[in-house]
């Protein structure tokens, strides 16, 4: 008792070659001007063959461990969420144990709530610290959606791009401060809203499977930019009423990064001025589970999140899934 769970590091990396709206207007019949008016995303960053999403997580998670000032050695606990991950088994996280030389013995694996899967991680790993058998966890978002789209679909290729974040999660000394909690939630009422329908059991790969396009993104954006704006509110006023504060008491609000005109009108709805929002997805595009951490990396090192501050974390995702989570820095 007494203790907090706190982000003690972070960390993120974005792959090198970077993919604008210009290049995508070479590939299907789309405009830098129409994927900037309707989304807000600018470029996107595509990583090569040699770079899985283990490889940008081991990266992303070498910067987290050496801010939080540790070494490989201290981690006893990898939580990571991917829906892209290098192979369906064994887990990315095991992969990421590998390469960053982890402690035998850790405990690793992955978590799928695909955009929100960095809040959904975030609270598994929380939670398991509170309960005291670990002592350090790293949380990871990594992906590379590049892999899963269908470069003929302009509705969809122009909207994603690939990366990870990393956290270091350990014990604070002040229970004022750290995470302060999450709220987490799934509505499965529509799986075709947003998905992959290939490539599980339930369509195998098969030249069948090849031919109608199941192994890339499918998405109904309109009910999903819906859903994003409602789910990410309702998240962020559940848990601001759980912990008695109000909107004017959020300096920072890093929100899953899909669309700039979702940022927008979730910024109308819940009163909170537009410039409190961290907003790098004309970089980045939509980065699925790592957008969240990739731009807290980013807010952190720009000096965002001062000492004191309570910053709101908002996710949705297919599923569809959603969160949010309260830091007081
Ligand atoms: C995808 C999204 C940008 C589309 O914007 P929109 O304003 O809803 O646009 P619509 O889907 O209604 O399409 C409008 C028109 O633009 C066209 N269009 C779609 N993508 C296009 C592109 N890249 N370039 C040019 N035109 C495009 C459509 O074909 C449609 O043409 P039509 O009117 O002749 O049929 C928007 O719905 C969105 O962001 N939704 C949320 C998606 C999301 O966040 N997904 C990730 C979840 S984690």
């Amino acid at each position: 008792m007494g203790q907090s769970i706190a982000i003690v590091g972070t960390g993120a990396c974005a792959p090198a070659k970077i993919l604008s709206n210009q290049d995508l207007a070479k590939l299907v019949d789309t405009s830098d001007e129409w994927i900037t008016t309707r989304t807000g995303i600018r470029e996107r960053r595509i990583a090569g063959h040699h770079e899985p999403p283990s490889e940008l997580a081991a990266r992303a998670a070498a910067v987290a461990i050496a801010d939080a000032g540790l070494t490989a050695a201290d981690i006893d606990l990898l939580v990571l969420a991917t829906v892209t991950g290098d192979m369906p088994m064994p887990s990315t996280a095991c992969l990421v144990q590998r390469r960053l030389g982890l402690p035998p013995g850790a405990v690793c694996f992955d978590v799928n709530a695909a955009c929100s899967g960095f809040l959904y991680a975030l609270e598994v790993a929380r939670a398991m610290l509170a309960a005291g058998r670990h002592r350090h966890a790293l949380v990871i978002g990594a992906e590379k959606f590049s892999s899963f789209l269908d470069w003929q679909d302009r509705a969809t290729c122009v909207l994603f791009g690939d990366g990870a974040g990393a956290v270091v999660l350990g014990r604070g000394a002040d229970p004022a401060r750290g995470i302060l909690g999450c709220h987490l939630g799934a509505d499965g009422g529509d799986p075709a809203l947003l998905c992959i329908p290939g490539g599980g059991s339930l369509h195998p790969a098969s030249a069948g499977s090849l031919e109608h396009r199941q192994h890339f993104v499918k998405m109904k954006g309109r009910e999903v930019f819906k859903f994003a704006v409602r789910a990410m509110a309702e998240a962020a006023r559940e848990i601001l009423e759980q912990h008695h504060l109000t909107t004017d008491q959020i300096s920072c609000v890093i929100s899953h990064q899909a669309n700039r005109r979702i940022i927008e009108t979730l910024s109308h709805d819940l009163g909170i001025p537009l410039d409190r929002f961290v907003i790098n997805l004309d970089r980045h595009g939509n980065t699925s589970s790592a957008s969240i951490p990739l731009a807290l990396d980013e807010a952190r090192r720009a000096g965002r999140l001062r000492p004191g501050e309570i910053t709101l974390l908002l996710a949705f995702g297919a599923g569809l899934t959603y969160g949010s989570a309260l830091i007081r820095w």
